[in-house]
């Protein structure tokens, strides 16, 4: 055998197809996140919350969301970011501020589709404002409300 280093060869693993978590199209979830942003502006309670941190550049944060929600329910993997360190640092914040959220989102969701896709992506969306409420609010004593299970 010759001295001459020999070529590295590295294998990449073929990737894992991309399994839908819910039927939903990308154009869905446009609408989905369309109409729940311009519900939420209008909210009393959270509206302002949202304004003090996107006044000006709301199209980007939808954009930022439709990129979400294709990753989160349908694996599309375009989603990169920072949620728990964006939410952590909303200094006005409450911790009945998520069951709003899940509120609003839901009153959304049931009036685009149907109950059982509404129901699978609201279970998705509590998990996730679940995660994101214990990194805010709980501590090594305290559990996540009834509401976010
Ligand atoms: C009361 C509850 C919530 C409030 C007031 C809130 C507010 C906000 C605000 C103001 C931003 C922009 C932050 C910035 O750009 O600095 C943001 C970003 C974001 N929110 Fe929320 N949010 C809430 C709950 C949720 C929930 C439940 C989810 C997911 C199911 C979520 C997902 C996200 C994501 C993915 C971002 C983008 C983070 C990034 O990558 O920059 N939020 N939220």
């Amino acid at each position: 055998m010759s001295d001459r280093p020999q070529p590295i060869t590295i294998e990449a693993r073929p990737s894992q197809p991309r399994t839908p978590v819910v039927e939903i199209s990308p154009e869905e979830i446009a609408m989905l996140v369309d109409r729940f942003y311009a519900e939420i502006r209008r909210h009393p309670r959270l509206g302002p919350l949202f304004e003090a941190r996107l006044a000006g550049i709301w199209d980007m944060h939808l954009e930022r969301m439709k990129r979400f929600w294709r990753s989160v329910l349908l694996h599309s993997g375009e989603y990169s970011g920072q949620p728990v360190a964006k939410h952590n640092a909303l200094p006005d914040l409450r911790e009945d501020d998520f069951m709003i959220w899940l509120e609003v989102f839901e009153t959304t969701t049931d009036s685009l589709f149907d109950s059982q896709l509404s129901a699978s992506i609201l279970t998705v969306a509590r998990r996730i404002a679940r995660s994101l409420w214990l990194a805010r609010f709980g501590t090594p004593f305290s559990q996540a409300p009834a509401w976010l299970s």
